[in-house]
């Protein structure tokens, strides 16, 4: 059992180095290294993380793996090849495709990423849960984010993978992602253990932007201090540093991140028009279900505070309400 776990990563380990070289060093590769260097990864950030490239054919894998007499059933169950159904043959799962390896605390590969050239269903293959491999246990760069998270006391966590490279280009060393699933409490309990601080840096679209709620109840659950950090409508973190740069990155988006209250005042505000009554009071009311869902005290009476000099609004009417918001949700 601990020896097949070993022997799982041996696997990873050689399969990172293959698809490494194959993209670095071979004619095959040149196809991916050109999409790469399109989307403005540099050779320098390609080593760092090992990226590399998986070929069209059926069996690089298999004969790779075959020739150094490696366990090819352990290789199966990494998802890393696939059975023929008619004669039991053994075929690669991760054809044509970037490889980003996705590395345990220790740095060893545990999994991979796959994600096509361009255009293509589906845009990234993952490995699957494996004895190895717990999507919700693991983040993604961790590895090498920890030491700068610690020194910072402070996480980046984004949606995607790319996300996470182009940021690391972009000066910001303590970014991670999540591995294709929604932030999970394991996941918020590690970063807890290595920051206090956790900024949430997902895609402004709205799927991003619910999973940002989501997360930073998560987040916040597990003691950590969360800030929601958000990029014009549509665009992604990669999209952005690409559009704008790092240092309007660094500054202008991570720089200005809000706390959550901020974030979701700012969301539900967006497209209202706060002169009009009805809009006005609908605002209000959804502001309140948030205050009510705060665990402090201090931080509700702070909020209502807010509101109610905003609006003009008598603090006691606003606390009747909020009380009743409050019972509603218990
Ligand atoms: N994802 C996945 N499977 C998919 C699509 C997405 O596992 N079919 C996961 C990947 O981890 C991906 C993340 O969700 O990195 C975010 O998805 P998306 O925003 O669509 O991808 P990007 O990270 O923006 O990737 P790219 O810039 O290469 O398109
Ligand atoms: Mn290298
Ligand atoms: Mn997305
Ligand atoms: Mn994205
Ligand atoms: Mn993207």
């Amino acid at each position: 059992q601990k020896d097949e776990k070993k022997e799982m990563m041996v696997i990873h380990e050689l399969l990172s180095k293959l698809y490494h070289h194959l993209l670095m060093n071979t004619e095959h590769g040149k196809k991916a290294m050109d999409y790469l260097l399109n989307r403005g990864f540099t050779e320098d950030v390609i080593n760092r993380f090992q990226i590399g490239y998986a070929p069209p054919a059926w069996d690089t894998a298999v004969s790779f793996l075959t020739k150094r007499s490696m366990p090819v059933h352990l290789a199966e169950q990494s998802g890393l090849l696939a059975k023929r159904q008619f004669d039991g043959k053994y075929f690669d799962r991760f054809r044509n495709r970037i490889m980003f390896p996705i590395h345990d605390r220790n740095g060893t590969v545990i999994a991979f990423g796959g994600r096509v050239l361009g255009e293509g269903e589906p845009k990234y293959l993952n490995s699957p849960e494996t004895k190895i491999f717990q999507k919700g246990k693991n983040l993604y760069n961790l590895h090498a984010a920890r030491p700068e998270i610690r020194k910072a006391q402070h996480a980046v966590v984004f949606e995607g993978y790319v996300d996470a490279i182009a940021a690391f280009r972009a000066g910001v060393n303590n970014g991670v992602a999540t591995l294709g699933t929604s932030l999970t409490e394991e996941q918020a309990v590690i970063l807890k253990r290595n920051a206090q601080t956790v900024t949430i840096c997902y895609d402004s679209d709205r799927a991003g932007v619910e999973a940002a709620f989501r997360a930073s109840q998560i987040l916040q659950k597990a003691g950590c201090t969360v800030k929601i950090a958000q990029m014009p409508d549509g665009m992604d973190p990669d999209d952005y540093i690409r559009e704008y740069g790092s240092d309007k990155f660094v500054t202008d988006i991570i720089g200005a991140s809000m706390t959550v209250m901020g974030f979701k005042i700012r969301y539900y505000r967006r497209g209202k028009n706060l002169q009009d009554e009805g809009e006005r009071m609908l605002y209000i009311e959804e502001i309140i279900k948030e205050i009510s869902q705060l665990p402090k005290a201090v931080e509700r009476d702070h909020y209502l505070r807010q509101i109610a000099s905003e609006f003009n609004l008598s603090l006691d009417a606003l606390k009747q309400q909020h009380g009743q918001t409050q019972r509603q949700f218990q």
